[in-house]
């Protein structure tokens, strides 16, 4: 069996070298993200961490929901206590400190711990008929799986507020203006828009590609003083990529970067 086969609530796939698609797998549920799905995508990323044949993870759901949430109906089982359940926490925490890049293509639904998934993309592409949205107030919650506090430091905070506090839904126009997204593509073309962007960025180097992405999430977490200092101590690593990159230009060839 294939290291990626084993689970029930996502699907795995390769489709080009060094991508890999993982496609949650609970339509019928608007792939609402239980326990078990959550759990089964931290254990495919900490795999993919380990694994050089991936460089670059897209992450779907299907045309009528990328996902509507935390699920609902494993919450009156547990009550509140669920959103402190470890095994959860851990797999969040996973997917947020996944170092390689991660493009979500999102149509239909993102909703709730949806949209909170979306947050941890690095880059977002949606169809037309995509709907953002942090419906928990509705049901005397928040979204406590990252979305106060990253939703409006991307959006601005009147923005995140209007969203957090009415749980309304925004369409995809709106979350490309406010920079939810970057791209918004007719429906039936998201996922292959995804995987072309994310073809680009698997040819480059895995460390390059670590260390951009690890650069840029400082600017969310750090003083910028403290981020610039960082940003500047690692332009001074030197790697064999770096080496091979410049080599590569000068000798008018494709690099062949090997992540050291
Ligand atoms: N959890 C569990 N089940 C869910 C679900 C969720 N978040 N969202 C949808 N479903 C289920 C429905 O119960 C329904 O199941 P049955 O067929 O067994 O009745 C099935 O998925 C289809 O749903 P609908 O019939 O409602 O489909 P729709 O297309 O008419 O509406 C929807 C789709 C707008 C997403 C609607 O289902 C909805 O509003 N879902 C809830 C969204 C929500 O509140 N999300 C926030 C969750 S809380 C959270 O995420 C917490 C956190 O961050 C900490």
């Amino acid at each position: 069996m294939n290291k990626y086969e084993k689970y029930k609530n996502i699907l795995v796939a390769q489709p080009h070298s060094r991508v890999l698609q993982i496609t949650l797998n609970r339509s019928r549920a608007r792939n609402a993200l239980s326990k078990k799905l959550l759990a089964e995508m931290a254990d495919a990323l900490t795999i993919a961490t380990g694994d050089d044949d991936v460089r670059c993870v897209v992450v779907t759901g299907d045309h009528k929901a990328f996902s509507a949430g935390a699920d609902i109906k494993e919450m009156p089982e547990d009550g509140i206590p669920m959103f402190a359940d470890a095994e959860r926490l851990r797999a969040w925490k996973t997917i947020e400190q996944f170092r390689k890049p991660l493009i979500a293509a999102v149509n239909g639904y993102a909703l709730g711990g949806g949209c909170e998934l979306v947050l941890l993309c690095d880059i977002v592409v949606c169809g037309k008929n995509a709907q953002f949205g942090t419906p928990e107030i509705k049901i005397s919650a928040f979204p406590g799986d990252g979305g106060t506090q990253r939703l409006p430091r991307l959006i601005g905070k009147a923005r995140a507020m209007y969203m957090i506090l009415t749980g309304a839904q925004i369409n995809a126009t709106l979350a490309y203006e406010w920079g939810l997204v970057s791209e918004v593509l007719p429906s039936d073309q998201t996922i292959a828009r995804a995987l072309e962007i994310a073809k680009v960025v698997s040819e480059h180097s895995p460390i390059a590609l670590e260390m951009s992405k690890a650069e840029v999430l400082m600017s969310f977490s750090k003083p910028l003083d403290e981020s610039l200092s960082l940003e500047r101590q690692m332009l001074l690593w030197q790697t064999e990529d770096h080496d091979e990159g410049i080599a590569s230009f000068i000798e008018k060839r494709k690099p062949k970067y090997t992540g050291r």
